[in-house]
């Protein structure tokens, strides 16, 4: 069977990481593409020679073709500019709605049986845009946020309860943004729901919901240290996920920006619920029971994703 070929469309500092995460895992041939001349073929040179050392056999190439993402497997999308301190992520919408025009032009014509995984921010517009401007089916175009920050909560609430982050099983849903939705009551540490771990006093409604702010911040924390860039190890693994989920047909539940139309009551709209992720692309959204206070902060988060659309459908005549 002839190897897999991941096309990353942005060869950044997320780019950059992907790439030698899919080597390490040999999840096929690799092409990083980019605007910038050089970037690209520099860094799969620099990846290439990795491939001794850590042992993997893929071949990783550099481009700022288009064609050379000819019949990709997968695509991962980080083109774009990252968020700089004091920027929000709707700040991007002008710069990034663009990019992504250019992006799904190329995806169209050189791989439109690919699956695509965006991580450009504001994502959940991002992705939508992708998808209008690619014109591939909904199932094949996801956004990577969910898992991200289902990461960054299970990591913070390991902390608070001193146990292994393998047994965190972390529930976010909704915008990627100031508006997610971490849900206490489905997450669980050991199947043990996070709500009944504060009845038994292990820790209070005050420090959960304080995790649970930190999470929704998560992005602007990185971005304030860092100073010049934003998080990349942790988006580009999440990514990988969702990738590796997709090859192997593995019908993992991750929670994912995907095209809802039906479920939560949401008529088409891309927004972070769970879904299974096989051989189709997205395959299943799985729509879970909320109560009341998280029925309300998902419309929150649906509302302020329904802006940014409205947004670029100002920006962009062409997205109907
Ligand atoms: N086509 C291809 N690549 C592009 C384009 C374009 N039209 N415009 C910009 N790029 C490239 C840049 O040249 C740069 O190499 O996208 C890359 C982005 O890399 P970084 O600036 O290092 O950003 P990164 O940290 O990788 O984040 C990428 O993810 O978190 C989101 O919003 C964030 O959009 C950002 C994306």
């Amino acid at each position: 069977m002839a190897r897999k070929k991941i096309a990353l469309i942005g060869a950044g500092m997320i780019g950059g990481t992907l790439a030698h995460l899919a080597a390490q895992r040999e999840l096929g041939d690799i092409v990083l593409f980019d605007i910038a001349e050089g970037i690209p073929q520099g860094k799969a040179l620099d990846l290439s020679q990795c491939g001794p050392i850590e042992r993997f056999d893929a071949k990783i190439t550099g481009t700022n073709d288009y064609a050379d993402i000819a019949g990709a497997d997968v695509v991962i999308v980080t083109a774009g500019v990252p968020r700089k301190p004091g920027m929000s992520r709707d700040d991007l919408l002008g710069i990034n709605l663009k990019v992504m025009k250019a992006v799904g032009a190329g995806i169209k014509e050189h791989c439109p049986d690919a699956f695509v995984i965006c991580i450009t921010n504001p994502l959940d517009a991002m992705v939508w845009a992708l998808r209008e401007f690619s014109g591939l089916p909904h199932n094949k175009v996801v956004g990577m946020a969910g898992v991200l920050d289902s990461a960054r909560f299970a990591t913070f609430l390991a902390q608070e309860f001193n146990v292994s982050v393998r047994d965190v099983n972390a529930f976010v849903l909704g915008g990627h943004g100031d508006t997610m939705v971490p849900v206490t009551s489905y997450t669980t540490i050991s199947g043990i729901p996070v709500d009944d771990l504060v009845k038994m006093g292990r820790s209070t409604k005050e420090r959960i919901d304080e995790i649970v702010k930190r999470t929704r911040g998560g992005g602007g924390e990185i971005v304030a240290l860092l100073k010049t860039g934003s998080a990349y190890y942790a988006p580009a693994t999440s990514a990988i996920a969702m990738a590796e989920a997709y090859l192997g047909d593995q019908k993992r539940v991750l929670p994912c920006a995907v095209y809802v139309e039906g479920k939560y009551g949401l008529d088409g709209l891309y927004v972070g619920v769970p879904v299974v992720i096989g051989a189709d692309g997205a395959e299943e959204v799985i729509e879970i029971t909320l109560d009341d206070e998280a029925r309300q902060n998902l419309q929150v988060s649906v509302d302020a994703v329904k802006e940014l659309l409205v947004a670029c459908r100002q920006i962009d005549g062409s997205l109907s």
